[in-house]
């Protein structure tokens, strides 16, 4: 006689709690906005390619995609309105100490940060260096300007907020939602610059975002965020480090001139394998005698992989190898890594398992 009282009662409570879920209120996700194409504006709506970035603010942009509010509770702030080319390391780190302020305050469960394409890449790296928290943080741009036909940015924008407001996106490190895919922000990479699926990741997305949901099929390998040993709050300044492009022909003028300019590391974008012109090998063994730190990366396009001591006797030249990442990528975690040491040993720990 009691257990049948008992079901029904289990029953209805189950139900209550099942209405309550229904009503339980949306995730409070904050956009920051930095400008980029995302905020472009073009005269006409065949101009896909030719307009001006950095335009709309953030409250337009939000109001623009009035679906946003059936997926969370949206508010923005306008952090620049910049293209994103122009972004200094002054940039990276005032964006990096409002995304850790917020990701600290309880009411905020995601941030999405619109960003112009062509630097997206290495703020993303940057924040998923940095940023101690498993809060989703989800990047997003846009390749066409939201006046042109077929605009790419209204998706966008709504993928990152579904995406920033999914509990399933919680410790996976820096997300990229780009033409409905959902993009580590260590891997990914603008590898064209006049498609709508510009955005790639070597080693292939880690899912789908399709219609608001998102379908996982792969994690993050490399350390992130809440896993990472250093933190956006103890990072005033950051070293300046700097790139120079290998190819046939090369001199050593621009690594020289990259020392003399004061950076304490040089990427060298090599060739294939982070390849060193046999004419240069003297004169970056010199700088790094001077103390600069020598990263051999590969400008290879679809993904580089560099190994020690393949291309270049990295071990008795006290060289670096950046292992998968491309140069943009390895100039970010380089001048992150020397804020905390100046140990090349270190220095190539970092590269390994970041
Ligand atoms: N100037 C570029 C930038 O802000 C525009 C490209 C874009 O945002 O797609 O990165």
């Amino acid at each position: 006689m009691f257990k049948p009282f008992f079901s029904r009662c289990a029953l209805l409570a189950a139900g209550c709690l099942a209405s309550l879920a229904a009503f339980a209120a949306p995730p409070n996700v904050v956009i920051l906005a930095t400008g980029g194409t995302i905020a472009g504006a073009g005269a006409e709506a065949t101009n896909s390619a030719t307009y001006q970035a950095a335009k709309v603010p953030v409250d337009k942009l939000i109001a623009g995609v009035p679906e946003l509010a059936k997926v969370a509770n949206v508010r923005g702030e306008q952090v620049f309105q910049i293209a994103s080319e122009s972004f200094t390391n002054e940039h990276l780190l005032t964006l990096g100490k409002r995304v850790s302020a917020l990701a600290k305050q309880a009411d905020v469960d995601g941030i999405v940060i619109t960003h112009g394409t062509d630097t997206l890449e290495e703020t993303a790296y940057f924040l998923n260096l940095v940023i101690k928290t498993d809060k989703p943080i989800v990047l997003v741009g846009s390749m066409r300007p939201g006046t042109a036909m077929s605009a790419d940015g209204m998706l966008n924008l709504y993928n990152a907020v579904s995406a920033a407001a999914a509990g399933d996106a919680r410790g996976k490190g820096v997300l990229v939602t780009m033409n409905d895919e959902l993009n580590s922000g260590r891997d990914v990479s603008k590898m064209i610059n006049i498609q709508t699926a510009a955005f790639k990741s070597p080693w292939g997305p880690l899912g789908m975002i399709v219609e608001g949901k998102n379908y996982w099929f792969r994690l993050p390998a490399k350390r992130h965020t809440a896993n990472s040993e250093f933190d956006i709050d103890k990072i005033e300044t950051l070293p300046t480090v700097g790139i120079a492009y290998g190819h046939g022909n090369v001199a050593a003028t621009a690594y020289q001139a990259l020392a003399a300019g004061g950076a304490k590391a040089i990427i060298h974008a090599g060739t294939g394998n982070g390849s060193v012109a046999r004419n240069v090998v003297p004169a970056l063994r010199e700088l790094r005698g001077q103390g600069v730190h020598i990263v051999r990366s590969s400008h290879v396009n679809a993904g580089g992989f560099v190994l020690r001591n393949a291309e270049q006797p990295d071990d008795q030249y006290d060289w670096v190898v950046a292992h998968d990442l491309n140069p943009q990528k390895a100039r970010i975690l380089a001048s992150v890594a020397l804020t905390k040491t100046q140990d090349s040993k270190e220095l190539q720990r970092i590269f390994w398992e970041y």
